[in-house]
């Protein structure tokens, strides 16, 4: 970890970028200096050779409460419009960024995680939890909607009753009924989360960094796209994947299998 004043530390181990969302004081509720600096921490690992998988994590024993009550709200309340829309831009910014970013990405829910957190726990590609952690759309709790593109994300990957349940009631759940529901990919004890994260990590770096970034995006794209329409936008990603890929990557996959024999497709991946 570099700087501890730093609402966001960033630490590489292995081809893993941990990113910690570090206002554990404030149960790591997002106000805009957090905001604006996860945008700048996206912008910096496109890039990094040293991040080939990005797990967003939290300080403490939260993952995120949500949105700063007080930076994000209260202290907008008085001020013109055009400062909102600023504020809710520098969120959205960095949360439209993690849905598409360059390196897969893992949210390792470590404890609380409430309302507008939710939007970057889904824009996660996976999303791995405590079995400890507690999960809530408190919104209604405290008279709002879930805005910020919650209701979106929820419904993206929560079942239709499920999610008007815990939008109406704000009930709290946990992280074994966060998989139950497909808001996580899976819950295990706390003691065990980052052991199995950086398991999952070392799956996914031993695959073609390219066609990763290229499926991930076309499945995201595609789900909400007519047949026809998603046949032909596949192709176009898989051409176009075929020329981003300067190590060609699929001609070494099947040359190792054909020809080599030194790796079955159905068991893992080619090496690389
Ligand atoms: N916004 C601003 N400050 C927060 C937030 C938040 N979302 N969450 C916690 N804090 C602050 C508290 O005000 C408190 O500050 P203080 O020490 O200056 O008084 C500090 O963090 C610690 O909070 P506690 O409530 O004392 O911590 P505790 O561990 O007992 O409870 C819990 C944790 C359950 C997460 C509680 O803080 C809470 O309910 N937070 C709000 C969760 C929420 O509903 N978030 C908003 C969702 S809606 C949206 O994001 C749009």
């Amino acid at each position: 970890m570099t700087d501890m004043q730093s609402p966001v530390l960033v630490e590489f181990d292995n081809g893993i970028a941990f990113v910690t969302l570090n206002r554990p004081e404030k149960r790591n509720a997002m106000n805009p200096a957090l905001n604006i600096r996860m945008l700048e921490v996206l912008d910096e690992l496109e890039g990094d050779q040293r991040c080939g998988v990005l797990v967003l994590r939290g300080a403490g024993e939260s993952w995120s409460a949500g949105m700063d009550l007080k930076e994000y709200f209260r202290d907008n309340d008085d001020k013109p419009r055009d400062v909102t829309l600023k504020a809710r831009r520098q969120s959205g910014n960095w949360w439209g960024r993690l849905m598409y970013f360059e390196k897969p990405t893992i949210a390792m829910v470590n404890g609380w995680c409430f309302g507008g957190a939710f939007t970057p726990l889904v824009s996660c590609d996976l999303a791995i939890a405590a079995e400890e952690a507690n999960f809530g759309l408190s919104e209604i709790n405290w008279g709002i909607l879930p805005g910020g593109n919650v209701t979106r994300a929820v419904a993206e990957v929560m079942r239709h009753r499920d999610a008007l349940y815990y939008i109406m009631t704000g009930e709290l759940f946990g992280g074994r009924k966060a998989a139950e529901m497909g808001l996580v990919n899976e819950a295990v004890p706390l003691a065990e989360l980052e052991t199995r994260v950086r398991k999952i990590c070392a799956s996914l770096l031993e695959k073609n960094p390219v066609t990763l970034k290229a499926a991930k995006d076309t499945y995201k794209r595609v789900r909400n796209l007519p047949w026809d329409l998603a046949d032909d936008y596949i192709y176009a990603k898989l051409e176009q994947m075929l020329f981003l890929d300067k190590t060609k990557g699929r001609e070494e996959g099947l040359k190792q299998f054909l020809d080599d024999k030194t790796y079955q497709p159905g068991l893992g991946a080619y090496k690389r």
